[in-house]
């Protein structure tokens, strides 16, 4: 990798400011799910250990430039100082004389969080003014947050400039997982992409088509694809004007010899609801009156034994409606088949982006997965192949 690690710096009574993303779930004021948090205890406690303070920028939510109370990250210290096991001092400001008496204020071994900056309108605009305001709180900059390097704001960007910079572990982690499964994979290369829609994915699946050995296309984004065979899907959620890009994206693919593998097979229902009655038809014959919620079991089979033989899987999306059983059969299935065969040593697996984690967690499967990535949106545009300007800013 190009660019610096914490290992390069010298952290002894420096203040590292460290970007993180702390924009988990909260429920009642409390972290309802804290695996962001844990994921940059390693990066907190290489610093304390080589006898830096971590001064920690992060956003929550998306206040738009404002002071929304709601969004203060006060309530996150708990969480955090019960994963590091650190005291954490909280500033109510990100810059200026509060954010500066925190920092002096702090005793070795502590760290400090400083209120949401999104709270100001220069985060998002990557403010240069922003930037030296954070950069004077601090001796060296650490980008710990892969899941926000695809905005370009004055935490994740213009800060980077301004003072010596490097990546934290979780960044380092991530980088090196994403370029284990699409920078330079051992072959043969499975994706699995799933989802709603084509449109939020075109992208993406133009880029793996170039990249990947098959492409499993899964959820409501293969009944486009079906479509596009000229097959009726009845009432199947499809986006009946993306037929022209998904009949693009097949020749792609045969131009580039990935093979793309859709349902076969696909399980219908006539509501979407948790244990509606359903059936299992031939991907062509889907009543006029039923939608598609599921791939089959013969589909299954067929990623399973695509799955038997690659060597790596990148995964995105689930393969069906699988917030409502049953129609979770089909994800379940092929999560539990590349957990088994991660387990067993003979597949590189990862996992990221948007309902990705949760599905792979529902299906008890996330745990043997090689590398599960804590971003949603910079999962995406990393597999659409494009550069992540916090990526970009740290030198690599
Ligand atoms: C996320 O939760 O995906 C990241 O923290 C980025 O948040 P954003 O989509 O509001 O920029
Ligand atoms: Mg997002």
């Amino acid at each position: 990798m190009a660019w610096k690690t914490l290992d390069d710096m010298d952290l002894a009574g420096k203040r590292v400011l460290t970007r993180v993303d702390l924009n988990v779930p909260m429920d009642g004021g409390r972290v309802s799910d804290a695996t962001r948090i844990d994921r940059i205890v390693p990066t907190l406690k290489d610093i304390v250990a080589a006898g830096g303070t971590p001064v920690l920028l992060a956003h929550f939510g998306r206040p738009k430039g404002q002071h929304v109370p709601e969004m203060s990250l006060r309530p996150v210290v708990p969480a955090l100082e019960a994963a590091c096991g650190l005291p954490v001092t909280f500033a109510a400001d990100c810059r200026g004389p509060a954010a500066a008496a925190a920092i002096d204020g702090v005793a070795p071994g502590g760290v400090v969080l400083l209120e949401n900056t999104r709270f100001y309108p220069g985060e998002e605009k990557n403010d240069p003014d922003l930037a030296a305001d954070f950069a004077a709180l601090g001796d060296i900059y650490c980008n710990d947050a892969f899941s926000a390097a695809h905005r370009a704001h004055a935490s994740t960007e213009a800060l980077a400039r301004l003072l010596p910079a490097c990546a934290g572990r979780l960044m380092q982690a991530e980088l090196s997982a994403l370029e284990t499964a699409l920078g330079d994979p051992v072959r043969p290369v499975v994706a699995v992409v799933g989802g709603a829609k084509v449109s939020t994915k075109l992208d993406l699946l133009g880029n793996l088509v170039g990249k990947v050995d098959h492409l499993v296309i899964g959820g409501g984004m293969a009944n486009t694809f079906l479509a596009a065979q000229g097959i009726d899907v009845g009432k199947s959620l499809a986006e009946h004007d993306m037929t022209a890009t998904a009949s693009e994206i097949m020749a792609k693919a045969e131009a580039a010899g990935c093979e793309i593998i859709l349902p076969g097979d696909v399980v219908v229902a006539r509501e979407f609801k948790a244990g509606a009655d359903n059936e299992t038809v031939a991907a062509d014959a889907c009543p006029s009156d039923a939608m598609i919620l599921d791939a089959g079991p013969q589909t299954v089979a067929r990623i399973a034994a695509t799955l038997d033989t690659a060597k790596t899987l990148i995964w995105n999306g689930p393969l069906g409606a699988f917030e409502i059983p049953p129609f979770d059969t089909a994800t379940n299935a092929a999560a539990s088949q590349a957990a088994a065969l991660t387990a067993a040593g003979g597949l590189t697996s990862v996992a990221g982006g948007g309902d990705t984690v949760a599905a792979l967690n529902q299906a008890g499967a996330a745990a043997r997965f090689t590398y599960i990535s804590t971003a949603g949106g910079a999962f995406l545009e990393w597999m659409e192949g494009k550069v992540l300007p916090g990526v970009a800013a740290l030198g690599g």
